[in-house]
């Protein structure tokens, strides 16, 4: 049986995450979790690249340090336990990629998830420090109810985004219920 053409919000994202990142790249990791996300650009930036990723939970930085160890990428990555909102005081360069993925830990407290004040804050923080030609990703899930009210918001913000700065897609299954994943991806024009 052929794969299907056609996939996920998550497939969608590695796949940007893939086509746009080069060894030596700096990326972003904006919700660390359980480090899947992290290793996978880790290892896209190759050892002269780095990753900086953050999360407010001890829980998930343990989890991503030994999945990184574990890998022998974490040289490579800077862990930080902090909310990505303040992302702008732990980055030093403008990154090629920053990649969030809302909601909460899986295996977690899922009382402790992304919150729509914070997560709007990120992406705002994240728009300007990316470099010209960087992409955004990210990833929101409206299954929850704070994650619909950040996915309203997102879609208004990012639908107000001149495309002189930005080129922004959204991707996702229209006819898979109204919990259905959602991906965006922002390409940073060149002139801005
Ligand atoms: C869906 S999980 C991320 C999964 C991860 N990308 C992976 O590959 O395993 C969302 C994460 O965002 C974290 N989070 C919630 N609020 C945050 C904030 N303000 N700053 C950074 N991370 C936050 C949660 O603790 C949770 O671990």
């Amino acid at each position: 049986m052929p794969d299907p053409i056609l996939r996920s919000a998550r497939w969608v994202a590695a796949g940007y995450m893939a086509q746009v990142l080069r060894p030596g790249d700096l990326a972003v990791d904006a919700t660390m979790g359980n480090g899947h996300d992290t290793e996978r650009l880790a290892e896209l930036v190759g050892p002269k690249g780095r990753v900086i990723a953050f999360d407010i939970q001890a829980q998930a930085v343990e989890s991503t340090r030994a999945r990184l160890e574990a890998a022998g990428l974490l040289n490579r990555v800077t862990l930080v336990q902090d909310s990505h909102a303040n992302m702008a005081a732990h980055v030093d360069q403008p990154p090629r990629l920053i990649a969030f993925n809302l909601g909460f830990l899986p295996g977690g407290d899922k009382q402790v998830t992304t919150l729509l004040d914070s997560t709007l804050a990120a992406v705002r923080a994240a728009m300007e420090l990316l470099q010209p030609g960087g992409m955004l990703l990210v990833c929101s899930y409206p299954g929850h109810a704070e994650g619909q009210r950040e996915l309203d918001a997102l879609r208004d913000l990012f639908a107000a985004v001149p495309p002189q700065a930005f080129n922004i897609l959204e991707h996702r299954f229209l006819n898979a219920g109204p919990g259905a994943p959602v991906c965006f991806a922002a390409e940073k024009q060149m002139i801005f």
